[in-house]
């Protein structure tokens, strides 16, 4: 008989990055997850789990998928729920983040699910504010939920994580998905290859164990799963002189077109985390093709989120 305990708690009061959560961390949010999808099938998708819980979405840079993938998830537990967004709010006139997060808090909030446009801001809220922080995206450090979606994700179309062959593809430099889908994956027993044009990879990152290659054809031909980042044009115009000389010639090189995907001669998984520029990174018969993915993270967002809130809610309950 088995001695191991499988504890149904993480080892964390916030989720500020995927640098903090363990491998079993992980592992108790794909289960509850798991349970969460099933919820997610019937016809009453609601469950009563957060009904004594506030949260607060605070936006201060744009988002589609996760502020409405979070916004859904909470509502499916039954929370209530109050958004933010920076661009109609008293940010405008020089309200500070932490007094417009202490005066949201004064309204008796729980949770803040918060992104950022500068790395560090929610380590640096969670230090001064009493409520469980969920990073949502700060600046280009972490997105732990998207590593999350993506991971499991992977686990569903291939059945496991452990040894699979992960190549993240393009804008390393300014992605927080690539930093935090390495970290994740690696803690999952992933193999993890970064490839795109030297200018957009960050110096010293081979000493996080991962591959580095910067011919895309050779990395496609290696790898299991492909998740093609989109190219960061709005960071990249902030540095100064171009990353590349053209979008052409960083699709020619860098993009994932239908012949390029037939040359590998076998399938493999592909991923994206939207936004897409279409004919960039990968062409739509790529994206919208069987082999892709990219509507089942979105989908899949939806009850990685529940758990994630769930479960740090649950230290809520403890210390209370
Ligand atoms: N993947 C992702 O973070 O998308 P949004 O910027 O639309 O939230």
């Amino acid at each position: 008989m088995s001695t191991e305990t499988v504890s149904d708690q993480l080892s964390t009061d916030h989720l500020l990055g995927m640098a903090d959560l363990t491998a079993d961390d992980i592992a108790l949010i794909f289960r509850t997850a798991d349970g969460f999808k099933e919820v997610l099938r019937r016809p009453i998708k609601k469950v009563p789990s957060l009904r004594d819980i506030t949260i607060a979405n605070l936006f201060f840079e744009n988002s589609t998928r996760t502020r409405i993938s979070f916004e859904l998830a909470e509502k499916r537990l039954s929370a209530d729920v109050i958004n933010f967004s920076s661009a109609a709010s008293s940010v405008k006139k020089g309200e500070t983040l932490i007094d417009t997060v202490n005066n949201i808090l004064a309204m008796k909030v729980d949770m803040v699910v918060m992104r950022h446009p500068d790395p560090g801001a929610a380590v640096f809220l969670s230090r001064h504010v009493n409520a469980r922080i969920i990073n949502a995206g700060d600046g280009t450090h972490e997105h732990p939920t998207q590593a999350l979606l993506d991971a499991y994700s992977i686990r569903e179309r291939l059945g496991s994580v452990k040894g699979r062959k992960v190549v993240i593809v393009g804008d390393i430099l300014h992605s927080r998905v690539a930093l935090s889908n390495m970290l994740c994956l690696k803690k999952l027993g992933a193999e993890v290859m970064l490839c795109g044009p030297p200018t957009l990879m960050p110096r010293h990152v081979a000493s996080m164990g991962v591959r580095v290659e910067h011919d895309l054809d050779k990395a496609l031909r290696w790898c299991d799963v492909a998740n093609m980042l989109r190219i960061q044009l709005e960071r990249q115009a902030d540095d100064g002189p171009a990353y590349f000389p053209s979008l052409r010639e960083y699709a020619m090189l860098y993009g994932l077109d239908r012949q390029r995907y037939e040359r590998i001669g076998r399938d493999i998984v592909i991923m994206h985390p939207g936004p897409i520029n279409r004919g960039v990174e990968i062409t739509s018969d790529v994206a919208d093709s069987g082999a892709s993915i990219i509507l089942d993270q979105v989908e899949n967002g939806v009850a990685v989120r529940m758990a994630v809130l769930y479960l740090l809610a649950g230290g809520i309950h403890r210390d209370n």
